[in-house]
Order: C-alpha cells, then structure tokens, then sequence
C-alpha cells in the first residue's frame, strides 16, 4: 500500500548510483541487493541500485551487465539517482563527482579518507548549499562507529583527546611480527589479498591512511579544519624485529598511534584562561605501548579509537577497521541515514569548525623516548651519552647497557621531553664518536613517568 508523508511518496524508490566496485562496492552491492526489503522497511521507501561505475566494464562481477558502466559522471547525473556511494578512492574523479552530486542536491555517502582529510571544508559547503547531506562514517577506521558519536553524541561535550590505532594493514603487519615473527613484506602482500590494503599501499604503511584518518578525527573532536598537511607523520617502514624483539623484553608492543589532543598555547603566547587559544597536536607514528595498555591487545586488521571527554571520561570504540564487509556495513549505515532524511526531510549535521584552534608544531609536543644506541665498549661512554641528554635539557628515566665488543648497545628510556630537545639530542648523539650508530628512536605511549 503507498503512504506518503508529505515529502516523499513509500512507493516512489530512493535511486543509488555505487561508484566503485571493488573491496568495498562490492560489499555495498551485495548488502544493498540481498537486504533489499529490511533497507526499504527501515528507510520508509525501496532503495534501488541504478547502476554501478567501474573502469573495467568487462569482469564478472555477479551483477546484471545493464547494471555497469564506465560513465561515473553520467550515472551521478540521471534523474532517477537520489543517493551517490562514492567507493573509487582518490582524489580525482572523486572529488569532482561528488560535487556533480551534491551540486545537484543528491545526498553523498564516501568511505574516501584522502579525500575527506584534504576537502572536507569544500565538499560540506557544497552539501549547505544545495540542501544535501554529505556522510563520512566508512572513512575513518571500517565499521566502527566513531565519526557520528563524535559528530552526535559527544557534541554536547568538550573532547580533550583521541588516541587510536586506525589503520588496519600497519596493525594486521605489526601484529604478525610481535607474535609469529611473520616477514614484513609477505605480511603486507597477505593485508592485499585480504582487501585491507590501499590501491597503493604506501599510503597504509608509510603513515598516509592514518594522518588523513587523524585529520577527520581532529577537525571533528576539536572542531577545527585540521588537513592532512597539519599532521606529522611517520610510517612503520622502518620497524624491524628487532624492534619488537626489545619492546618485547620491556613488557611492551608497537602500535602505529594516531594520537589527537588539546595543547596548551604555545610559549610565550597567551593561555587560554587569558583570553588565548589552545593548540591542536595531531601526530601519527609507532610507538611502544605496555602490554597491559587497552590498545596493545588490538590485533590483526582491528582498529580501536580510545576518546577522552572532559564529562563523558574514557570512551573506547573497537572492531574491524579494514575489508570489504566491515566497511561497507559503516557505508550502508550512513546511506540509510542519508535515505530517511530524503523521506522525512531531514538534514545531515554540517561541518564545524567554529574553533578554529591552531595547530601545535610537533617540536612543542611532549612525549617519552626509548633511545637505541650502537655504542663503543670503553670506560666513559655511558657518562657522556647521558651528559649529553642532559645537555639539551632531556631527563633520563633508565639506561640498560647490552651486550660487549662490537654488539655494545645503551637502551635510553627517558622522562618526558619535547620532540624538538630530543632531536637535537639524538643529532648530537649521532656526532659523537663513542656512538657508532643511532639505531632507533621510538616513542612510549601510555606509560606512566
Ligand atoms: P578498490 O581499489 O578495491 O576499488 C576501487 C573501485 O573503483 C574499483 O571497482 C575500480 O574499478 C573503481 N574505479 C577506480 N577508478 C575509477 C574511475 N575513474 N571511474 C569509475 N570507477 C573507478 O578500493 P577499495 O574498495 O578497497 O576502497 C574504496 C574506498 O574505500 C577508498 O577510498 C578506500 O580508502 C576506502 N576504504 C577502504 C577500506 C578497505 O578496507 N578496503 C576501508 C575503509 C575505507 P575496477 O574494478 O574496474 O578497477
Ligand atoms: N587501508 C585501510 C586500512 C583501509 O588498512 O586501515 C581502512 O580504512
């Protein structure tokens, strides 16, 4: 029987175009075709596919061929879409063909973190401007809902920090190395096959995915525009077993952290209880974590997003970060929020960014480091490396000396320091003569001084 609401007539189908079909629109088409009549009884009104853009038009991909085209642009543009799925990734044709859509007050559901981290600011106001809604849960760590409570649930509230591990393939790699000693490269080949990992898989491990990841995070905790540009990064290329190995004899793993908070203004500049701002620190990088930390038992493809909020406490949000099916369940949410609100004529919340708080250069942020040195075996060196840290104001919390000979090795743990007094330790460290090389430098997360 047809019931209409006022806005939108129960048999008048809401149209999808799918744009992508590979790891992740594969998923969406699937949920879509086989849970046709739940979407239609959740949204009020029959979700139906009109096609799907690919490159290749030609692979088998289970769905009638009709369906399938290279066109993105004319598929957005038909008359009967509605709701645009943008699962291409990229940064163009994405860009471009979300804006046809929302152009043209078609409501946008994107999984695509690059893109959001970077254009997010231009993307939403397109949404304002033409009455529609612009979706983004999927982008940030798979299926777990963290963009809406951050969006919704915490709007009420002041966020102080978020902290998590948001990057399915480095966390799937890391852990194989802790636990089996599983080789790097046939780890990362195994994240591939398995759907966790970018087209281009540097931007999973040399820090990209996540820095874009931390962007979304921030700008929406702190509602402030924070970039991909705006975060410091470092990747996991350079860990190696031994790495894990030492984090091993300490009581600790690594994780690849992506860790946003609230700083206090910088030096100098007035606080904020003097009429000042506070600045906005966003960094990603692998750092030790105690094995009793929540995050350390987050393993394989899971992601976990730990938010700290001045009433609500610790939050921790934890699942599948990565894949097909965890990703497009995150996707099919947001469609079918994006679907009722065409029904009942609601809108989606809009970008903001009112704070407009800076951001903190990475030489002010606070952290604690473990410091791995090849040293020469004589008496002395043990002083001047800790003369050294002190010189530049870093104080030491343990030394442990290893092994003798040529194998001689210092593991530093220090108190916390900025990143800038560390780095210029370690740049004096590396001048020295006793100190034949620097062979990491890790922070230490979660750890009390
Ligand atoms: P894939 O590389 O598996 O799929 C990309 C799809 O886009 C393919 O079907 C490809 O077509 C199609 N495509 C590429 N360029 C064009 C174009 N110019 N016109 C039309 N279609 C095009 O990516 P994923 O599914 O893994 O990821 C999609 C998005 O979701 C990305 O933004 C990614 O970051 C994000 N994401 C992915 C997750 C995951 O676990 N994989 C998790 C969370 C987000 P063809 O098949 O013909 O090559
Ligand atoms: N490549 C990403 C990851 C997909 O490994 O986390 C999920 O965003």
């Amino acid at each position: 029987m047809s019931a209409s609401n006022g806005t939108w007539d129960s048999e008048r189908p809401l149209g999808v175009a799918v744009l992508g079909m590979g790891n992740v629109g594969t998923e969406v088409v699937r949920i879509l075709r086989d849970h046709a009549d739940d979407l239609r009884a959740r949204v009020g009104a029959p979700l139906v596919l009109r096609g799907v853009a690919v490159r290749d038009v030609s692979k088998d991909r289970g769905i009638p061929a009709e369906l399938l085209t290279t066109d993105a642009e004319a598929l957005v543009a038909r008359d009967d879409v509605d709701l645009v799925v943008e699962v291409v990734g990229g940064i163009n044709p994405a860009r471009g063909l979300i804006l046809s859509a929302l152009n043209a007050g078609k409501s946008v559901v994107s999984a695509n973190k690059a893109l959001l981290a970077d254009y997010t600011g231009e993307l939403a106001a397109a949404a304002e401007a033409n009455r529609a809604d612009l979706y983004f849960e999927a982008a940030v760590a798979g299926a777990i809902p963290v963009v809406r409570p951050l969006i919704q649930s915490l709007s009420g509230d002041r966020v102080n920090k978020v902290i998590g591990i948001v990057n399915g393939t480095t966390n799937f790699i890391l852990s194989a190395m802790d636990e089996t000693g599983a080789d790097y490269g046939d780890t990362l080949a195994e994240a591939t096959r398995l759907g966790y990992a970018e087209a281009d898989p540097t931007a999973d491990v040399e820090g990209f995915d996540a820095a874009a990841k931390a962007a979304i995070l921030a700008s929406l905790a702190f509602h402030t525009r924070v970039t991909a540009a705006d975060v410091y990064r470092e990747g996991i290329s350079k860990i190696t077993s031994e790495d894990l190995e030492t984090a091993s004899a300490l009581g600790a793993t690594v994780k690849l952290l992506a860790i946003c908070e609230r700083v206090p203004a910088g030096p100098g500049e007035p606080t904020a209880a003097e009429g000042g701002k506070e600045r906005v620190s966003v960094r990603v990088y692998p750092a030790l974590i105690p094995r009793k930390h929540p995050l350390a038992s987050v393993n394989g493809a899971f992601n976990a997003v730990v938010v700290e909020a001045e009433n609500a406490g610790r939050l921790m949000f934890y699942g599948q970060g990565a894949g097909g099916a965890p990703t497009a369940s995150a996707v099919l949410g947001d469609l079918v929020m994006a679907a009722r609100n065409k029904f009942y004529g609601g809108r989606a919340p809009g970008e903001s960014v009112y704070a407009e708080l800076p951001i903190a250069p990475i030489g002010d942020t606070l952290a604690r480091y473990h410091v791995n040195l090849q040293v020469a075996d004589r008496p002395g060196v043990l002083a001047a490396v800790a003369g050294e840290f002190a010189q530049h104001g870093v104080s030491i919390s343990t030394v442990r000396q290893q092994g003798h000979g040529e194998g001689a090795r210092l593991v530093v743990v220090t108190h916390e320091a900025t990143e800038s007094a560390l780095a210029d330790t370690v740049a004096a460290l590396a001048e020295m003569d006793s100190v034949t090389h620097v062979t990491s430098v890790l922070r230490l997360e979660g750890t009390e001084e």
